[in-house]
């Protein structure tokens, strides 16, 4: 048993010697950020970077536990995928389909509550989305949408 024990500690010990990668901390805001594309009132600007940026921008505020190992890579996975699925500061790089289509899957993901991640809200319950906030976020898309389907063709947002 304390056999098992000091190898369990000597192993967490070399790996902390793995540092996590930060590479998701940018400088600034940047030029492909969804707010230079896009009407983001305040009140939803707020929302999403309170309860999605952390996993959805080049902007990550790590927490004090993403430098424990293996928990740095664990979130750290959670983070690239999420930008690599939807990234607020890439937006304006993505083609028009690609920004209607992932406006649908914000909408379909804050309804059934799988956005923001149960284990990022756990921590971090200032993320957490009440009814109304849910309202207003889904709300937002879909005006954007509308819009969008007003300025463009449909077989430009939409395939057919
Ligand atoms: C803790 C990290 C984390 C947070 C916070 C988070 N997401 Fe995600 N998100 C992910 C990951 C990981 C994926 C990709 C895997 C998946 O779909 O479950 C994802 C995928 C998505 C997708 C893409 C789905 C698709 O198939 O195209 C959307 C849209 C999305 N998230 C919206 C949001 C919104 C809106 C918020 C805030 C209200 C949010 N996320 C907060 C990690 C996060």
């Amino acid at each position: 048993m304390r056999k098992i024990l000091f190898w369990l500690i000597a192993i967490l010990i070399v790996l902390q010697f793995f540092r996590p990668d930060r590479s998701n901390v940018s400088a600034g805001p940047s030029a492909a950020n969804i707010n230079n594309f896009v009407a983001v009132p305040a009140d939803i600007d707020q929302l999403l970077k309170t309860s999605c940026y952390d996993c959805h921008s080049n902007n990550t505020s790590y927490p004090w536990y993403a430098g424990v190992q293996p928990v740095g890579w664990w979130l750290g996975k959670h983070i690239s995928e999420g930008k690599k699925e939807l990234n607020f500061d890439a937006f304006g790089d993505y083609p028009l389909r690609r920004r209607y289509h992932k406006l649908e899957e914000l909408e379909d993901m804050v309804d059934h509550d799988e956005m923001p991640l149960a284990s990022y809200t756990l921590l971090h319950k200032a993320a957490r989305l009440s009814a109304e906030q849910k309202r207003q976020l889904v709300a937002w898309s879909e005006a954007v949408r509308k819009e969008m389907e007003e300025n463009y063709p449909v077989d430009s947002l939409k395939r057919k």
